[in-house]
């Protein structure tokens, strides 16, 4: 299924910035949503620049996502600062940090990476979409290259492949492309608005995962048998979820969202070893909403690679939906 190349991160980074300058200014800023699918990214063709091998559609957490200030420095290590706290420069996170800078970056120059994130930590979402969007935008900031949106979605993506569907307010599409340098695996936005949609954060568990989505999508590609019928059943899915939000159709973006999480979830679990997201309070949760549903209440909800739920429904049915499920984190992604 893999079509791997020997094509490169920098080799991309090259392309998107040939010919701009390589010198920073005095700082750079960026701002970017995090992001939740509704239908799934899973499974890459590529995995050293992160192509996909389907198409994905996301709606944007609005105010929430990560805020990025990127200063040049006098100093012989990156300084790189989450929340207020300084992370210590050998840990994971800050590893990928920097080898992301040094796909854009001049050789020597070092920089202060100051980032906030105000995706609540506790709720255990993944945050590395907003990060990495955040991070681009605050380079092209920094030297002043105003790359346009096309290019900033695949220099997000190469951070991390759902980044790239980062960039926007509401809902975008990540085009998965046919070109083996990737040029043309980028987000779009779609123009519709729904300002009385809603996603809302259903926090199940913060412990740390077992399995991380990358491995876990590498496992999934190379073992699940399931995993052959993907493709197709996102080409349904992405058309449904498209058709109903033009139509503002709830029960149809929630139904086809929600089958397509448990349709990802199902590949995990064919995958071998199995993999398996879930916790008791996760099956709970998903009985729960299917209970209220049948009796008449529209909700329903998406999965990612961990065990929190995340809500479809709308503005109608927030009370009663809060009702049911105290401490829900609501999003508005359009009421901002
Ligand atoms: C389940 O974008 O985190 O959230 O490209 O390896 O960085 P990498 O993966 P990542 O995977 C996200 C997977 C997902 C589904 C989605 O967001 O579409």
């Amino acid at each position: 299924m893999k079509s791997e190349t020997n094509i490169s991160k920098k080799h991309v980074a090259d392309l998107l910035i040939a010919g701009r300058a390589r010198d920073p200014g005095p700082g750079g800023h960026g701002r970017a949503p995090a992001n939740i699918a509704l239908c799934k990214y899973w499974g890459k063709r590529d995995e050293a620049i992160n192509l996909p091998l389907t198409p994905s559609l996301s709606v944007a957490l609005g105010e929430l996502g990560a805020e990025t200030v990127l200063e040049p420095i006098d100093a012989a290590d990156d300084i790189f600062i989450l929340n207020g706290a300084e992370v210590d420069m050998r840990c994971e996170a800050a590893r990928r940090v920097v080898e992301y800078l040094d796909l854009f970056r001049p050789v020597g120059l070092r920089l202060r990476v100051d980032s906030r994130s105000s995706i609540p930590l506790a709720a255990g979402l993944a945050s590395s979409a907003s990060g990495f969007a955040a991070l681009a935008l605050a380079l092209d900031d920094l030297f002043g290259w105003r790359l346009e949106h096309r290019a900033l979605s695949i220099m997000a993506r190469l951070g991390s492949g759902s980044a790239c569907r980062s960039l926007y307010k509401g809902f975008a599409e990540w085009l998965a492309g046919e070109r083996t340098d990737g040029m043309d695996s980028y987000a779009v936005p779609l123009a519709d608005e729904w300002p009385a949609f809603r996603i809302a954060l259903l926090e199940i568990s913060v412990a740390p995962k077992e399995i991380g989505s990358r491995a876990a999508m590498r496992r999934t590609v190379a073992t699940s048998e399931l995993y052959r019928r993907w493709p197709a059943r996102v080409a349904g899915d992405i058309a449904a979820i498209r058709a109903g939000i033009a139509n503002r159709d709830l029960e149809q973006v929630g139904t086809t969202a929600e089958g397509n999480a448990l349709a990802m979830h199902a590949t995990m679990i064919d995958s071998r070893p199995a993999i398996l997201y879930w916790k008791p309070e996760s099956v709970a949760a998903m009985e729960q909403i299917w209970k209220l549903r049948a009796a008449g209440l529209k909700v329903f909800f998406t999965m990612d690679a961990g065990p929190n739920l995340k809500l479809i429904y709308e503005e109608g049915q927030s009370a009663e939906v809060r009702r049911h499920f105290p401490g829900l984190r609501e999003v508005a992604p359009f009421g901002f």
